[in-house]
């Protein structure tokens, strides 16, 4: 079958040929999650920036579909976001049908300017809107770099909210019906692919916060009331690594009101013939910390179906822990769960292909190299989720609190160069799953 090539990741989405970047007008809708995509259909190099299509009805399982929006004489297709009309603002819908409305930026050596299209057959076919640019705001701000309209309805008042990257940060726009957008508000700080979103503070609905998020997966937690959205915090990162342009789902049914992230993936792909990846699908939940409130991320529960147990342990050595790696794991793909306990040493961790893949320093708070500190900070514990696939590993530090992405070594696959380290650590636990192929 397909997607099968010795490095293509066997549980994250990739495209069969060409090249993939940021994740674009990611949205639920009758019964499908849609991934669109910074896409070059042609080669593997970033080029002929197009919008490519995948849809899923799990997030893990994704089908392929043709190129949904390509470049055309104003310029080629940069990142965006999409919407459902449901009350036929824009006066696109035909029928019962409401359309689907893709924002989205135009690129020519000149300017970037912010566009629109719709689509009547569920973003398979689209027809770009005549009057099209939406805005150009290049002289405004001398800049070219005004671009990644993320688009989405603002209940409270009514009206559409456009989050767009101007120069130097995130800038709000509001519309009545898609067309004719009105400068509102802008917030410095902030770098690409802005998103926009609220959330319950610990799960708890009648207390909600706005958090204003960066491609660099920078945020700020506060509140919005329509046109300004006003910092309480400071920027801070929920996760590192090879991530970048993350975005995510808009239009999720009132049932299922989770906020799902998918990041792309930085991660090259030698000799094959696609190049980048997407990032696991996670939640972002607002959870209050020994620090504050900050963002957490973890895989959705949907990805469980990929991962079965083949083992699970407690209170090992490490010596013991280091056999259970080595006679278990089938090196391509796999996920750790484990929790270490330090006593004679302040460091200790995992290696695996010869890479630290989890480096605690509990003298000096780090976990790889980034700041952090577990929220019972005097277990000398680190609790770590592990997903290591074909070119990736993703870590969830702690539940979610704290989160990192690196490329694997590719023909890494050596069992005899995965092990613990430390001194006299204790493996308090170790559960080993095999991951699944999500190619069918
Ligand atoms: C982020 C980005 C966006 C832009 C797109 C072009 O990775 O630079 O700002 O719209 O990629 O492919």
């Amino acid at each position: 079958s397909m997607y099968r090539e010795r490095n293509r990741p066997q549980y994250h989405f990739t495209t069969r040929r060409g090249w993939i970047n940021d994740p674009n007008g990611m949205i639920f809708y009758d019964g499908e999650y849609h991934l669109f995509y910074q896409h070059n259909p042609y080669e593997r190099e970033w080029e002929n920036m197009s919008w490519g299509h995948a849809v899923s009805k799990d997030m893990v399982h994704w089908q392929e579909l043709p190129t949904a929006l390509s470049p055309d004489s104003m310029g080629t297709m940069f990142s965006g976001s999409t919407v459902i009309d449901y009350e036929n603002t824009a006066g696109f819908n035909k029928g019962n049908t409401p359309a689907m409305v893709a924002f989205f930026t135009v690129d020519n050596p000149e300017k970037q300017v912010q566009c629109m299209a719709y689509s009547l057959d569920k973003g398979r076919t689209w027809t770009k809107y005549g009057k099209n640019p939406l805005i150009d705001s290049k002289a405004k701000w001398n800049s070219k770099d005004t671009r990644d309209p993320r688009v989405f309805w603002y209940k409270p008042s009514k009206h559409w909210v456009m989050v767009l990257n101007e120069r130097d940060g995130h800038s709000i726009y509001t519309s009545k019906n898609l067309k004719e957008w009105q400068f509102q508000s802008h917030l410095t700080g902030f770098w690409e692919c802005p998103d926009l979103f609220e959330l319950p503070v610990d799960g708890n609905k009648s207390k909600t916060k706005w958090v204003m998020y960066g491609a660099s997966a920078s945020y700020m937690i506060g509140s919005f009331d329509g046109k300004t959205f006003k910092p309480e915090s400071g920027k801070h990162y929920y996760t590192t690594g090879s991530i970048y342009a993350a975005q995510t789902f808009t239009n999720m049914p009132e049932t299922d009101p989770r906020r799902i992230q998918i990041g792309w993936g930085r991660v090259s792909h030698a000799g094959m013939p696609f190049n980048g990846m997407m990032l696991l699908p996670t939640e972002l939940q607002l959870r209050t910390t020994k620090d504050g409130l900050r963002l957490t991320s973890r895989p959705v529960k949907e990805t469980e179906q990929l991962f079965n147990s083949i083992g699970k342990w407690s209170s090992l050595t490490e010596a013991e822990a280091n056999a259970k790696l080595k006679s278990l794991l089938s090196p391509d793909q796999f996920r750790i769960k484990t929790t270490i306990k330090l006593s004679h040493a302040t460091s200790a961790g995992l290696s695996l292909f010869g890479q630290r893949i989890l480096d605690y320093d509990m003298n000096s708070n780090l976990v790889n190299g980034v700041f952090y500190s577990p929220e019972d900070m005097t277990s000398m514990e680190i609790t770590a989720d592990i997903y290591v696939d074909r070119t990736t590993v993703e870590v969830f530090i702690d539940s979610g609190a704290y989160s990192y992405s690196l490329q694997r070594k590719p023909d890494a696959r050596a069992k005899e160069t995965m092990n613990f380290w430390g001194n006299r650590i204790e493996v308090k636990d170790l559960e080993i799953y095999r991951a699944e192929s999500a190619w069918k």
